[in-house]
């Protein structure tokens, strides 16, 4: 019987996910920990350290009661049966594999951890996304560590929920993956057990079991299809502009098409978010440490094209706007990677807005979730490109001139010679246009990165609209 359940790491994924099984499985004590004091202080109070919609009413619901939040790691893994682990798995930044590999130093002093505090056997679940074959690596650290009493069972549970809508994902999953080692009883077993609490609220029948290897793999491939959609019609996009055709007509008929199905066709001005590119890039590395050069190059492609829809962004702002956009202000709507989370891990914005920045153009930014704070670090942070190319110079943090962020959208647009709308945040469809119109520089532009705007309705109004994959005569003849 499992009495006691430790998530390690208290992040997007760890938080949520543990919260739900808490939620589903009141005779279960759930311990979320994390080795940082900040965020598990704000997991204890009642400002949440993620916006996730849903997420505060089940927090609400459990904690004090069989969910607890605490940095007293060794304490809450000691004393559990089923340990997941969903800690963060970021891209390596140098030595081998810098720019595509996973680092897994979170991951093996995790599990270095277990195997220094467990007493009793343990089954230890992978959620974090990590390379295939990583549960080896895992059960040598874990076996080799250990006085040998102890009984390690590793099971791999990859997480399949998208930021924004991940309690409803997880209260609704269409499928629950678990990996494990079913050639031996002990492997068997643990399966049985973790599938037993799925079952608390999962139809049995959308709980897949697989070897271990299949399921660290199948996560992986799962984000580079879905990626690899989106850059798809991110270059139809292209293409649209350039003939005449129309991307939301040509998505519509893909969407009709049942061996397609209708989600992943938004064409957009380009995916971000933690996990497509970082995963992208780990497959890619893999191939190539398996000497499979073709089908990594493969994979570069979607990433590459997703490159591309942002600087033919930042390219179609510049050259609508006159050939030059310096010292001009440019409002930017959105900066999370999407609607409904705060997050903004691998968001296009940071891209789109470092490209007008290196043409010296002003922003003044405002999004509902983000923090000014994270959006002056994230801009002035220095990434590693994936591909070694020379990236475009980050905005200087001290820099504040030619950034500045609102609380307010009217405040934000006022004076813009343009607008970029780069999330497609619900509140962007319904501001008063006419408004934002009558403060603005003419002319007005509005780059709809998201085709989410009324484009008629913002063309009557007076401004000149560019959207993603939209005929030509759209935007040019206004
Ligand atoms: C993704 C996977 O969907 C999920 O299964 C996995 O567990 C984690 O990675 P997430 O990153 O939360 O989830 O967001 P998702 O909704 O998939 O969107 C990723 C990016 O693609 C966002 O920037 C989004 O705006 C963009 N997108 C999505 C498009 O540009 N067009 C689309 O049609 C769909
Ligand atoms: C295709 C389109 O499906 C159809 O909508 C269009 O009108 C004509 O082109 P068709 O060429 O008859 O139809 O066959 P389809 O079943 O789509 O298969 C095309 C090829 O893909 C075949 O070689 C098939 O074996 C292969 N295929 C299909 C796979 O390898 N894997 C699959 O999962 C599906
Ligand atoms: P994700 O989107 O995968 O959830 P996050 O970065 O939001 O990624 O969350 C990962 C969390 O894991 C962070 O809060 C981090 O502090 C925590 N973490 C990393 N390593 C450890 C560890 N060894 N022990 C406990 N928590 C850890």
């Amino acid at each position: 019987m499992v009495k006691k359940i430790c998530g390690i790491g208290a992040g997007y994924v760890g938080g949520p996910t543990m919260a739900v099984i808490a939620l589903k499985c009141p005779s279960i004590e759930v311990a979320v920990v994390d080795i940082s004091h900040s965020r598990i202080s704000a997991w204890n109070s009642d400002k949440l350290p993620i916006y996730e919609p849903g997420l505060e009413e089940v927090i609400q619901q459990c904690r004090g009661k069989n969910l607890l939040f605490s940095t007293d790691i060794e304490k809450h893994v000691y004393e559990a049966d089923i340990i997941f682990v969903n800690v963060n798995t970021p891209t390596k930044t140098s030595g081998l594999g810098a720019g595509k590999a996973a680092d897994l130093t979170y991951w093996e002093s995790a599990a270095r951890m277990i195997a220094d505090v467990s007493r009793s056997n343990k089954i230890v679940v992978e959620k974090s996304t990590v390379p295939v074959r990583t549960a080896e690596v895992i059960e040598k650290i874990l076996v080799h560590n250990s006085n040998g009493m102890v009984k390690y069972q590793i099971l791999s549970n990859p997480e399949f929920l998208s930021e924004g809508t991940s309690i409803q994902d997880l209260l609704n999953p269409d499928r629950v993956l678990i990996g494990g080692n079913d050639k031996n009883l002990g492997g068997q077993e643990a399966i049985q057990k973790l599938k037993a609490i799925y079952a608390n609220w999962v139809p049995e029948d959308r709980i897949i079991t697989t070897n271990l290897w299949s399921a660290e793999l199948s996560k992986l491939a799962d984000n580079a299809f879905l990626a690899q959609r989106i850059s798809s019609i991110n270059a139809m996009s292209a293409l649209c502009e350039a003939t005449g055709a129309d991307v939301s007509q040509v998505s519509c008929v893909l969407s009709k098409n049942t061996k397609l199905g209708s989600k992943y066709l938004n064409a957009s001005v380009g995916f971000g978010g933690s996990c497509f590119q970082k995963d992208i890039l780990n497959l890619v590395y893999i191939c190539e440490s398996n000497g499979l050069v073709e089908v990594a190059n493969y994979w570069k492609e979607v990433i590459k094209v997703n490159d591309y829809q942002k600087s033919r962004f930042v390219k179609k702002v510049v050259t609508s706007m006159f050939n030059t956009v310096s010292g001009k202000k440019i409002a930017v709507l959105g900066f999370s990677f999407k609607k409904d989370t705060s997050d903004t891990r691998k968001t296009p914005a940071i891209d789109v807005c470092k490209g007008l920045l290196a043409d010296n153009a002003c922003l003044s930014i405002y999004d509902p979730r983000v923090s000014e704070d994270q959006i002056r670090t994230d801009l002035s942070t220095n990434e590693i490109r994936w591909d070694c190319s020379t990236q475009v110079k980050p905005a200087s943090f001290t820099n504040v001139k030619q950034v500045s962020v609102f609380g307010d959208v009217y405040e934000a647009t006022k004076d813009a010679h343009g607008i970029c709308v780069l999330t497609e945040w619900d509140e962007f469809k319904t501001i008063d246009y006419q408004k934002i119109f009558d403060s603005m520089e003419k002319p007005a532009f509005v780059f709809d990165g998201r085709n989410v705007l009324d484009v008629d309705k913002l063309k009557k109004i007076g401004f000149i609209v560019y959207s993603i994959g939209k005929p030509i005569d759209q935007w040019v003849d206004c």
